[in-house]
């Protein structure tokens, strides 16, 4: 790793444990060790991902995918809706069997179901062969956690959440080369009714402009051309801090940097969501035209109960002012259907807003509760089976709307970052300033350069060629 991957040097100290790792790891394993990071969940957490495997090289661990080869097994895991737990604990469950097979290897649980505090006391209780569950503001420190437990310290649980300054300098190891995360902000305050997010991430801290601009001036000499700024909610950017940027501001701010990247947001959150934004996303060549947008539910009475702060209206109207601003607007939103107490009617109006906008695609969820939100003390009387049958009409619903519209796209020029290997030989694929992806006949050395495509033919696959 050299030095460029280090965005600032506080992380001083657990470079320091990172160094006694090195030696203590090599002795113990009698050979360099290898880790395994498991990812669920969203962007952030494949970011923190990043972070946690930069730690582990700098600890002098190599990277695998494959469990049964490492020495550290790290699970980074996400507690938005019980699927994604459910899934968890079967993959740390099976971590006993080579933890049998080799008791000095080191399991650990991290992200966000680790920072519950009913997730940690399971664990502790049934998960023996789990060595450390470590909360989500405290994973910075994985040096000094690995280092205390090679010097056979006992089982580490650590929840801290203090909300304080944010950890920089974490060296990181991304994933990709071309395309890369980069988290403006971390936690949420908004407290939407049915959401665990801010229990486990804590409170909104916006990282400062110049660590923000720095990482992004790193990543675009590195290679990076399509670059996603991260955030539960990246429209409240900046709130509170002193120097007075907003996340118009700081896009702007990016946008002026040399290098020919893409800019992209996520999350916007429809009540911070302004006309300024539109406008900056109008303006700013190398920002995206993409939005993702979540509205959750078409009925007022539903969307208040979430305590989302917005109405049909408001959103309709941002949509609206969106669409005329920037062309080629691709948009796309997250849906939850079967929120406690929603009845049919209020489902209906969901379904009419979808028709109204017509989204370029939708990510959808059936409401699932959350121990410790408002909404899971909520009457629920709808069963699983109705909410079941509301999910696949809203899917239909969106699959017309995808044939009515897709085709729509043929016969336009689009400047198209190829990003992967194409569904046919000899095609490449990659996707344009929104969210189409495109298949075109070339070589893989175009892999990370932005081509031209003239779209000639839609068969479920957007087709064109290179001009
Ligand atoms: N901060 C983002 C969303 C983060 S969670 C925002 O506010 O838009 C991603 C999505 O998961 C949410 O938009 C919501 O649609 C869904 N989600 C969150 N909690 C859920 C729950 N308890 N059940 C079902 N879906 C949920
Ligand atoms: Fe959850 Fe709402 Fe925060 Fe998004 S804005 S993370 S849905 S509480
Ligand atoms: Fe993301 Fe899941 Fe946490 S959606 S913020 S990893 S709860």
């Amino acid at each position: 790793m050299t030095k460029a991957d280090f965005n600032t040097d506080n992380y001083a100290e657990q470079s320091a444990y990172a160094d006694r790792v090195k030696t203590l790891a090599l002795k113990k394993y009698g050979k360099q060790p290898a880790a395994c990071v498991v990812t669920f969940g969203c962007q952030q957490n494949v970011s923190d991902s990043e972070r946690l495997k930069g730690m582990l090289v700098n600890m002098g661990y190599s990277l695998t995918d494959k469990e049964e080869e490492a020495q550290f097994i790290i699970f980074n895991t996400c507690a938005v809706r019980e699927h994604a737990e459910d899934r968890v604990y079967g993959n740390v469950g099976a971590t006993k069997a080579l933890k049998r097979k080799n008791p000095d290897i080191i399991v650990a649980v991290c992200g966000c179901m680790a920072q519950r505090q009913s997730v940690a006391d399971k664990i502790k209780q049934s998960y023996p062969y789990v060595d450390m569950v470590l909360g989500t503001q405290v994973q910075h420190r994985l040096p000094e956690f690995i280092y205390r437990r090679l010097s056979g310290s006992g089982r580490i649980f650590d929840l801290t959440l203090e909300n304080g300054e944010i950890p920089e300098g974490v060296p990181i190891k991304r994933d990709g080369t071309f395309k890369g995360w980069l988290p403006i902000m971390y936690g949420c305050n908004n407290f939407c009714t049915y959401c665990i997010v801010p229990y486990v991430r804590g409170r909104e801290r916006s990282r400062a402009p110049e660590q923000i601009i720095n990482e992004a001036k790193q990543m675009i000499a590195s290679g990076c051309k399509d670059i996603t700024l991260l955030g539960q909610n990246v429209n409240s950017y900046g709130k509170g801090e002193e120097h007075g940027l907003n996340f118009s501001g700081l896009l702007r701010k990016i946008n002026e940097l040399d290098g020919d990247f893409r800019i992209r947001f996520m999350t916007s959150h429809p009540r911070d969501c302004t006309k300024e934004l539109i406008d900056t996303v109008r303006d700013c060549e190398k920002v995206s035209s993409h939005l993702h947008l979540p509205f959750q539910s078409g009925s007022d009475r539903i969307l208040k109960i979430m305590n989302r702060h917005y109405d049909r209206k408001r959103y309709l109207e941002l949509v609206n002012y969106a669409k005329e601003q920037i062309p080629d607007l691709a948009l796309t939103t997250d849906i939850i259907v079967g929120f406690p107490g929603e009845t049919y009617e209020d489902f209906k109006e969901t379904l009419s807003l979808v028709k109204e906008v017509e989204f370029s695609s939708l990510f959808t969820f059936i409401y699932s509760p959350r121990e410790g939100t408002p909404a899971a003390a909520m009457d629920d009387p709808v069963s699983r089976e109705e909410k079941g049958k509301w999910f696949s009409e809203l899917l239909k619903v969106q699959e017309e709307i995808a044939e009515k519209n897709e085709p729509k796209l043929v016969g336009k020029t689009y400047r198209v970052l190829c990003d992967a290997v194409g569904s046919e030989d000899g095609y490449m694929s990659g996707r344009n300033s929104g969210t189409a992806v495109i298949e075109f006949p070339g070589e893989k050395d175009l892999l990370g350069s932005f081509v031209t495509v003239k779209t000639e033919e839609y068969s479920g696959v957007l087709k064109g060629k290179i001009i």
